[in-house]
């Protein structure tokens, strides 16, 4: 009886290991023919940290994120083989969420500055643009760059634009969590202007009647994705970034939101 019991006891350890060996030849064919495959989410998400109020570079459309940024960043994800995840937040939010790895990337319509690169890795710029500055068309006390001084501008908290006009001599600088905010006040003569990217200030002005943009504006800048420092990914995104833009495809995401 004891003879018996051992031998069944043996022959189901043997089966239960022959099971796992089966097993385990079998998972590693199915992740060998899932990686020879070509589909988007086979290695998993990777998350974008922006602030969508910021058209046309982000901005929500019917629940969903869009515009310039969001398309790029879909195209490069695309190339990589990552499911793209796009994380809304604060645009001064967005470095931290980086440097943390609460996020994969960051990319929000973000000029590379050398403050930044302290803390975050840039990619190859992908497009440029200039702080704009946004008046009243009427009775306006700010005609010319030179009259921020002394003067209340709105900025959106923790932007370039920021970081300008509070270098203005006596300006007195009023922070906006969304740059539609401080439009908002100018239209209400809370600000007599407002500093803001040139595409965001064409969008407001043409949103908000009564304001225009005036012919002097700031030196020019880069926009870039910023990833954490060291990032492996970033020589990887620099790779489909020049595919994109060498075929043109990024142009064409561009033209898309802003004609000429
Ligand atoms: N280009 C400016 C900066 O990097 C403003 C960007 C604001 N972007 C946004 N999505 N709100 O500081």
């Amino acid at each position: 009886m004891k003879k018996i019991l051992t031998a069944i006891l043996a022959a189901a350890v043997v089966c239960t290991s022959l099971f796992a060996l089966a097993g385990c030849g079998n998972s590693s064919k199915n992740s060998d023919s899932k990686s020879s495959g070509s589909s988007s989410s086979e290695k998993g998400e990777l998350h974008m940290a922006t602030n969508a109020s910021f058209e046309p570079y982000e901005y929500q459309e019917g629940g969903k994120v869009v515009g310039i940024d969001a398309e790029i960043a879909q195209a490069i994800c695309d190339k990589l083989g990552y499911k793209l995840v796009i994380d809304d937040m604060e645009f001064d939010a967005i470095i931290t969420a980086v440097t943390s790895g609460k996020a994969d990337f960051g990319m929000a319509g973000m000029t590379v500055t050398d403050e930044r690169k302290k803390s975050v890795d840039f990619t190859d710029p992908y497009t440029n643009a200039i702080q704009a500055i946004i008046v009243n068309e009427s009775d306006s006390k700010v005609s010319s760059k030179k009259d921020l001084e002394g003067a209340t501008v709105g900025v959106q908290l923790g932007t370039t634009g920021d970081v300008y006009v509070t270098d203005v001599k006596d300006a007195k600088v009023e922070r906006f969590s969304k740059g539609a905010d401080a439009v908002l006040a100018l239209t209400q003569n809370k600000v007599d202007a407002v500093v803001i990217d040139n595409e965001p200030a064409k969008k407001f002005v043409e949103q908000n009647k009564g304001t225009k943009i005036l012919d002097e504006s700031f030196k020019n800048e880069n926009y870039a994705i910023c990833l954490k420092k060291g990032s492996d990914l970033t020589e990887q995104f620099n790779k489909a970034l020049k595919e994109l833009k060498d075929d043109g495809t990024v142009k064409k995401i561009i033209d898309k939101y802003i004609k000429a």
